[in-house]
């Protein structure tokens, strides 16, 4: 594959935001390069979440990719919150006029992004190193890279930062142009995955006396656990039996009792982080997904936020580059983080309801214990949970 050097909009980063926001313009007839950093292989191999909100299938749908997450996604019209060993069922669909969420794993998107772009012949270059943005603030912004041990530059009109949060777009901006937000929490997930089934059909979030855990999944033969675990935990010091018992430990009685266990396949820790930067915008160069804001994993959101973002910011470009018209482009930042911060809320609120923090004492555990039971006695609550879970309008 020859690298081109110019084209309409430049991104950077091949995940999902990325690979979506090329597969909408090349609909449209706009032309693009992704630049990713990682090889195609690498990639593929991360494991993220699983939970796709209506409006994230619905623009899968409208890119051309939804074959296979049609045929092999579990729709999903409930979830259940458990507490202290009471369960509660959130009836999604009931709660919110008939809506639902799609079990479908992000590693399954990102591939099926890949194989549409590689039918259409998309430009993806693969292990670009030091990629470095130059002149986003004026007409006609480039970037350089390496790539094969030769520098390229690929001139553009427009730069889409899609590079997640350790990518250089962000980190393009000025430190005075830029205001970032963030909540570190003290805790880790420690997650799992195993080809067992599913301990129920739906997805479990239990909030327990010692921690937190999920029940989730990536389709009826394999399961995707996980459990609130100190940042100072080592993946290595977590042997499969040990992790089983934990999450046991975790789950309310009827559920431990009925739990399959056997080997992992996946095994891995990650912090939780709610960050917002702001603005979303500077000059010819939009930030969308993780390379403006991360969303603890309670709730789900943060691949559904990268696909409203980048519905917001392949609107705007197509608006401009079919219609001359620019009020999109001026109106992304405003309009995603609006979007972005309802989501933070209900990411933190999730949070904050469920896992163990030991240094808000037993007043916090006492304010958990109430929003449960606010949850369990009324209607508007479990609808205001709904409502978020399935993902607000876009
Ligand atoms: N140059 C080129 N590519 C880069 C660079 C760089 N300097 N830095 C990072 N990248 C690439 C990464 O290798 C990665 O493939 O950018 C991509 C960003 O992808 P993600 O981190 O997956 O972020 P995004 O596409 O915004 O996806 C949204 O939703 O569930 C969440 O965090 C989860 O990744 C998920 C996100
Ligand atoms: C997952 O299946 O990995 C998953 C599901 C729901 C979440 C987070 C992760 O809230």
């Amino acid at each position: 594959m020859s690298i081109p050097d110019k084209t309409q909009v430049l991104i950077i980063g091949g995940g999902p935001a990325g690979l979506l926001l090329s597969q909408l313009l090349h609909l449209a007839g706009i032309d693009t390069v992704v630049l990713e950093r990682r090889t195609r292989d690498h990639v593929l191999s991360r494991i993220r979440a699983g939970v796709l909100e209506q409006g994230t299938v619905d623009l899968l749908h409208r890119a051309g990719v939804s074959g296979r997450m049609e045929r092999e996604g579990l729709v999903h019209s409930g979830v259940e919150i458990a507490f202290h060993g009471e369960r509660l069922r959130i009836d999604l669909d009931d709660l919110t006029g008939g809506r639902s969420v799609t079990v479908y794993g992000q590693t399954e998107v990102t591939a099926d992004l890949y194989a549409a772009r590689d039918e259409m012949n998309g430009v993806v270059v693969h292990e670009a190193e030091d990629v470095t943005l130059h002149d986003v603030l004026g007409a006609r912004p480039f970037a350089t890279f390496r790539k094969d041990g030769q520098t390229h530059r690929i001139d553009c009109a427009f730069i889409a930062g899609c590079d997640g949060f350790h990518g250089v777009s962000r980190a393009s901006i000025p430190e005075t142009v830029l205001k970032t937000y963030e909540l570190v929490y003290p805790f880790g997930w420690l997650g799992v995955l195993s080809d067992v089934p599913p301990v129920q059909e739906e997805l479990i979030y239990a909030g327990q006396e010692n921690g937190f855990a999920l029940c989730s999944m990536r389709s009826l033969t394999r399961s995707r656990y996980y459990i609130q675990c100190s940042l100072e935990e080592k993946v290595d010091d977590w042997s499969d039996d040990r992790f089983w018992e934990t999450l046991s430990g975790l789950l309310p009685g009827d559920i431990a009792d009925r739990l399959t266990t056997g080997p992992s396949i996946e095994k891995s820790i990650a912090p939780l982080r709610s960050f917002v930067a702001e603005p979303m915008r500077h000059g010819r160069l939009f930030l969308a997904g993780d390379a403006a804001h991360i969303v603890p994993p309670t709730g789900a959101k943060g691949l559904n936020l990268a696909a409203s973002d980048i519905h917001y910011l392949s609107q705007a470009l197509i608006d401009h580059f079919t219609r001359s018209n620019d009020e999109g482009l001026e109106g992304y930042s405003a309009r995603a983080l609006a979007r972005v911060w309802k989501a933070e809320r209900f990411s933190w609120w999730m949070t904050t309801a469920l896992h163990r923090f030991p240094e808000k004492g037993a007043f916090g555990a006492r304010i958990q214990k109430a929003e449960f039971d606010y949850l369990a006695s009324s209607r508007a609550a479990r609808q205001s949970l709904a409502e978020n879970y399935v993902g607000l309008p876009f």
